[in-house]
C-alpha cells in the first residue's frame, strides 16, 4: 500500500515447504518459488524468492515449461492496490477507501498462457461448498487434481502444522483425514506420482487423414 504497509493473509507457507520437502526427500529435483514466510528452506530444494503476485506469477511463468509436474499450494493475492503511494499514508480522515484490482491468476495461466502439458495440481481454500468450489477450480484451471481444504475449521489449516484435505480428481473424491502437514505432504507426493506416470505413459496419436 506504502512504504510501510502491504496486504496479506494468514499463510504461512508450511504446507507448500512440506510439499516441496516430501518431493526432494524422494531424491526429485523441486523449485520451491515462495512468497515471504519464517521457514528454513527445505533441505535439497532449489529456492526463489518473491515478494508479490506478479513476481509470481513472472517466475511460474519462466521456469514451469522444464518441470514435469506444478503443485500450487500459495494463496496469491487476488487483489492489489491499484497505486502504490510513495509515502506513508496519512491519518486524515476517519475512513480511508483502498481501490483494489484483480492480479493474474497464475494457476489459471498454467494451461493456456504458459502452455504447461505436465502435471498439474492446485489447492483451493474454501469456507463453504468445499467439494463443488474445489470442482469447480478443477475444471476451470485444467488441473490433474485440486487440493481442497475448508479453512473455515479451527486448528487446521493457515498458519497450523496439521491439515485435513480431500483430493478431488476429474472422476473422484479422496477424503484424507486430519494430519500433519508433512504426512499430507507425503501422500500427495505418492498421488502426483500416479498422475505422472498415467499422464506419460498416454500415448501421443497421429492421425493421418487421406484427402
Ligand atoms: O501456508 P499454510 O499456513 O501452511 O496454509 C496452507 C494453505 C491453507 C494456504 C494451503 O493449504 C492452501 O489452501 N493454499 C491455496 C490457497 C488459495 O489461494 O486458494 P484459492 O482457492 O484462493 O486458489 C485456488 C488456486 O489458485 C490455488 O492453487 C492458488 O495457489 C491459485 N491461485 C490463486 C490466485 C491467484 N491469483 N493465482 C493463483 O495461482
Amino acid at each position: 500500500m506504502d512504504p510501510v504497509r502491504f496486504l496479506s493473509n494468514r499463510s504461512s507457507g508450511k504446507m507448500g515447504y512440506a510439499v516441496a520437502a516430501a518431493f526432494a526427500d524422494e531424491g526429485h529435483r523441486v523449485l520451491l518459488v515462495s512468497g515471504p514466510t519464517a521457514l528454513d528452506v527445505p533441505d535439497g530444494v532449489d529456492f526463489l524468492p518473491v515478494e508479490s503476485a506478479a513476481e509470481m506469477h513472472e517466475a511460474v511463468a519462466r521456469h514451469i515449461g522444464r518441470m514435469d509436474a506444478a503443485i500450487f499450494a500459495a494463496a496469491v493475492a487476488d487483489y492489489r492496490p491499484v497505486a502504490v503511494a510513495p509515502e506513508k499514508i496519512k491519518k486524515t480522515g476517519d475512513t480511508l477507501t483502498l481501490e483494489l484490482v484483480k492480479t493474474a491468476d497464475i494457476l489459471g495461466a498454467a494451461r493456456g498462457e504458459f502452455g504447461f502439458r505436465g502435471t498439474l495440481v492446485g489447492f483451493a481454500a474454501e469456507t463453504r461448498d468445499l467439494l463443488a468450489n474445489a470442482r469447480e477450480k478443477l475444471v476451470r484451471k485444467g488441473c490433474d487434481l485440486i487440493v481442497a481444504n475448508d479453512v473455515s475449521q479451527p486448528g487446521i489449516g493457515f498458519d497450523s502444522n496439521r491439515n485435513a484435505v480431500s483430493l478431488v480428481y476429474p472422476d473422484r473424491v479422496e477424503v484424507l483425514p486430519e494430519d500433519e502437514k508433512s504426512h499430507l505432504a507425503r501422500h500427495l507426493y505418492q498421488a502426483v506420482l500416479e498422475l505422472a506416470i498415467a499422464r506419460a505413459s498416454i500415448p501421443e496419436i497421429f492421425i493421418n487423414q487421406p484427402s
